[in-house]
């Protein structure tokens, strides 16, 4: 393998140029740029800039260990950037004040892997844990919503079912409804596919679709599943070794000629992308 970096081997490699504004001239939702972080000796992002479409979906894919994770945990706000810049709503939220932060974070929902729902708490209090923690509605508001939210994830049956005693395919769609109950301008998801058979993923991402054409935002969406990636994105972003070796418009990320995402995309191992 090679062991330069992924910007120098890739030939023909286009970026987008950071930009805040779009052409209307509103200020992005998500951007990340020139982000690097390190754990030990480790340099897990190597200069990551990607700039979320407003309202669009973007799937960002790439190998295991690439550090898809961390980038989430950036955006969200609970890891700190070594250096680099992470900004939502135009604001670099390393640059603000703890309490700025908390209320920018508000306006996120996340779908973690496996739905990080409370194990101790059935579906419907799981669901409504964030309108109790972050709003001053009455428990017959709070209702009206999660039973609303539940019912368009179809589980309205089952709301005082306890975590265990549900499928992981149910967990993913109580842990999206929880994720969308505070009107999010930005839903991440760490893997929504993950641990799923192919048909209640082509069911999950038949959800997310609805739910977005549905509720809007900029949805962001890291995963494996080269199917749920050509169905749901709007844009694709391949990282590789904490860089954007790819981003563009699905379609054309799904036609490149790049070698990288090429085999990346196609899922082949004969590429220049090896193990390591
Ligand atoms: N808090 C941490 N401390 C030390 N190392 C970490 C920490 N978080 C992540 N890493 C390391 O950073 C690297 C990238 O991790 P990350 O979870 O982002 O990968 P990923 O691209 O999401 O992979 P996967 O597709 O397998 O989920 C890994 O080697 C991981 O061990
Ligand atoms: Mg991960």
């Amino acid at each position: 393998m090679p062991t330069q970096n992924s910007a120098e081997i890739i030939p023909g490699m286009t970026l987008p140029e950071p930009r805040l504004l779009d052409t209307n001239g509103r200020v992005h939702s998500m951007e990340v740029r020139n982000v690097h972080k390190t754990f030990g000796d480790f340099r897990v992002l190597q200069g990551l800039n990607l700039n979320f479409v407003d309202d669009a979906i973007t799937t960002i894919l790439g190998p295991s260990g690439t550090g898809k994770s961390v980038m989430i945990k950036h955006l969200v706000g609970l890891l700190a950037p070594d250096a680099g810049e992470v900004l939502i709503f135009g604001r670099d939220i390393w640059k603000i004040s703890e309490r700025e932060r908390y209320e920018i974070r508000k306006r996120f929902g996340v779908l973690f892997q496996d739905g990080a729902l409370f194990g101790s708490m059935n579906i419907y209090d799981n669901t409504a844990f964030p309108l109790r923690k972050h709003t001053d509605m009455s428990e017959s508001e709070i209702s009206d919503i999660v039973l609303e939210r539940l019912t368009e994830v179809g589980l309205e049956k089952s709301l005082t079912k306890y975590p265990s005693e549900v499928s992981g395919g149910m967990r993913k769609r109580a842990g999206f409804a929880r994720a969308l109950v505070l009107n999010p301008d930005i839903v991440l998801f760490d893997e929504p596919d993950s641990g799923l058979d192919p048909v209640r993923t082509s069911l999950l991402n038949d959800l997310i679709l609805e739910m977005h054409s549905r509720h809007k935002g900029t949805y962001m969406l890291v995963t494996h599943d080269i199917r749920t990636a050509r169905k749901v994105s709007d844009y694709v972003g391949v990282i590789w070794k904490g860089k954007v070796v790819h981003y563009g418009e699905a379609e054309e990320a799904f036609n490149s000629d790049n070698p990288f995402v090429r085999q990346f995309l196609s899922g082949e191992s004969a590429g220049p992308l090896g193990m390591d």
